[in-house]
């Protein structure tokens, strides 16, 4: 009888102590979704979720959202989790400094100690230090490698038979472009050839894409954060990832320190002689912060560390929107494919016909000339948004702009941009259609579109303008964010 008392006492205080420690997470519910929102907790949102593999993630919370009201918070734990899929909450968590870092979620990350992973106070100095490396004239000055290494990849692909035609596989093109997409990024972070669009003997290439993949089976399945967990759970995994680790980091501090090296014998040498590193070392990612190294800001392993998140990130967020804008292309050949071909053939004239055997240089301002391929670019970042989620925590209890709910310390924010950008709310009923139209301004081209359509019931007539500034005053500015936006946004654009 005692010990019923005692597990009846000790029960109660178990649950009083857990309501206690939830009451934050429930008074937020509560401001966001009234008893509905008390109503949708059995966590079935998290269960159906949860475990699943990164792939399907996208499509089980697309076929669900649809089902809660939103923004959405549900309990996991004694954390609430916010999930957000509309602009003006977008730009609340955004702009918020209080939702700045990563979650614990993506602890288990690939190169997590670079800039892109960093936090609070770190992350403000980093991003400070860093920012000077993505100047417009640095980035412009690159045009010549991207011309380079684009070229070579050109070639590659006219001398593999098995890419043409019919048949080609889309893992194939793949795997040629992002060995292009991956030798531009060591020569712009490192300044080093490396001659992976003709070879990678090494699977460096496969090994980054491989590490991104395991990182984001551990984001859905969060207790391989935990190293112990990871070996035992998933040993065979565990060893896969380990291998590729060190592989990479083993190619990335020998570049390093071997530019190290030569970077101080340099610097003594031009001081003693009066000289200046040349233009082109000068623009190089890691060679910009070799300074930072000799005035005690970084060390050295610091400096690996950023390195390697640059090649990262630049590496994988440039080859998958390549292939998808590819995919894009390939799926809707009419239209899309003879304006394209239209508009680079006025840009560059006389080329494709055989009457000049040298390749084009693609040089700013005739990138500034492509608008319909820029609206193309563009529209397949929406509608397959390279980065379809963002995750971030809350590092201390803050209000929602324009709500009451108080989102409390801990939490975690999960944003949406995937179906964000594909809600007809914000892009009209073709929001799901491919249609690069709708980046072209109204005095450009007729817009065929239903955004062209005079929404306001009025018998005048409107001018271009006017329906251009409706148009834009109908779309949120953060209802499209392929680089994200606010203080956290890319760095790299
Ligand atoms: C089409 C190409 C790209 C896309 C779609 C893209 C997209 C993004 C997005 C959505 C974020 C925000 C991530 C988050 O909040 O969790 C981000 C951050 C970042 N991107 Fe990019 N990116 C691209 C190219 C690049 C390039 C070329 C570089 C570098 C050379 C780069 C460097 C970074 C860095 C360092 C961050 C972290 C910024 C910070 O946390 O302060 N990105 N990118």
């Amino acid at each position: 009888m005692h010990l019923y008392v005692a597990l009846w006492v000790c029960g109660t205080a178990l649950a009083l102590l857990l309501g206690w420690q939830q009451r934050k997470c429930w008074r937020l519910i509560w401001q966001l979704n009234g008893w509905r929102g008390v109503a949708q907790q059995p966590i079935l949102w998290f269960l159906l979720c949860i475990n699943l593999h990164p792939n399907s993630i996208l499509e089980r919370v697309t076929q669900m959202r649809k089902y809660f009201q939103r923004p959405l918070a549900i309990l996991v734990g004694t954390r609430v989790l916010v999930y957000i899929d509309d602009p003006a909450g977008m730009e609340s968590i955004l702009n918020a400094p209080e939702c700045l870092d990563k979650t614990f979620m993506q602890e288990g990350f690939f190169a997590k100690r670079g800039l892109l992973h960093a936090r609070g106070q770190k992350w403000k100095l980093r991003r400070k230090q860093l920012n000077p490396a993505f100047s417009h004239n640095i980035v412009a000055s690159f045009f010549d490698v991207f011309n380079a290494v684009g070229n070579q990849m050109v070639e590659q692909f006219a001398s593999q038979p098995h890419l043409h035609g019919r048949a080609v596989k889309f893992t194939d093109a793949e795997d040629m472009l992002s060995r292009a997409v991956l030798e531009v990024s060591c020569l712009t972070v490192m300044g080093t050839p490396t001659n992976f669009t003709q070879t990678d003997d090494a699977h460096i290439a496969s090994s980054y894409k491989r590490l991104l993949e395991i990182s984001a089976i551990r984001v859905v399945k969060p207790w391989l954060q935990i190293d112990l967990l990871h070996r035992l759970l998933a040993p065979e995994l565990y060893a896969e990832a380990e291998k590729c680790n060190q592989l990479l980091v083993e190619f990335v501090a020998g570049i390093v320190q071997s530019k190290h090296r030569n970077w101080q014998l340099r610097t003594a040498l031009s001081e003693g002689a009066g000289e200046d590193s040349t233009a082109w070392q000068r623009r190089i990612f890691i060679e910009q912060i070799f300074q930072l190294a000799a005035n005690g800001e970084l060390t050295l392993q610091e400096i690996e560390d950023e390195a390697q998140s640059m090649v990262l990130v630049s590496f994988e967020t440039v080859s998958n929107s390549i292939m998808l804008a590819l995919l894009c292309l390939a799926t809707h050949k009419g239209d899309c494919q003879q304006r394209l071909r239209a508009e680079i053939a006025s840009v560059f004239p006389g080329q494709g016909q055989g009457s000049t055997p040298d390749a084009p240089h693609v040089g700013l301002e005739q990138l500034q000339q492509l608008r319909y391929l820029d609206a193309f670019v563009s529209e397949a970042l929406r509608l397959l948004a390279t980065v379809p989620m963002n995750l971030r925590h809350v590092s201390r209890d803050f209000q929602l702009p324009g709500r009451e709910a108080v989102v409390p310390q801990n939490s975690i924010i999960v944003l949406d941009t995937f179906n964000m950008q594909r809600e007809e709310e914000w892009w009209g009923d073709n929001a799901k259609q491919f249609d690069p139209q709708r980046f072209l301004d109204q005095d450009d081209q007729p817009d065929q579109s239903p955004e062209g359509e005079d929404i306001s019931g009025s018998s005048i007539p409107k001018t271009n303008g006017q329906q251009k500034q409706q148009k834009q005053q109908r779309r949120h500015s953060y209802s499209f964010l392929p680089f994200s936006k606010g203080l956290r946004s890319c760095i790299g654009v």
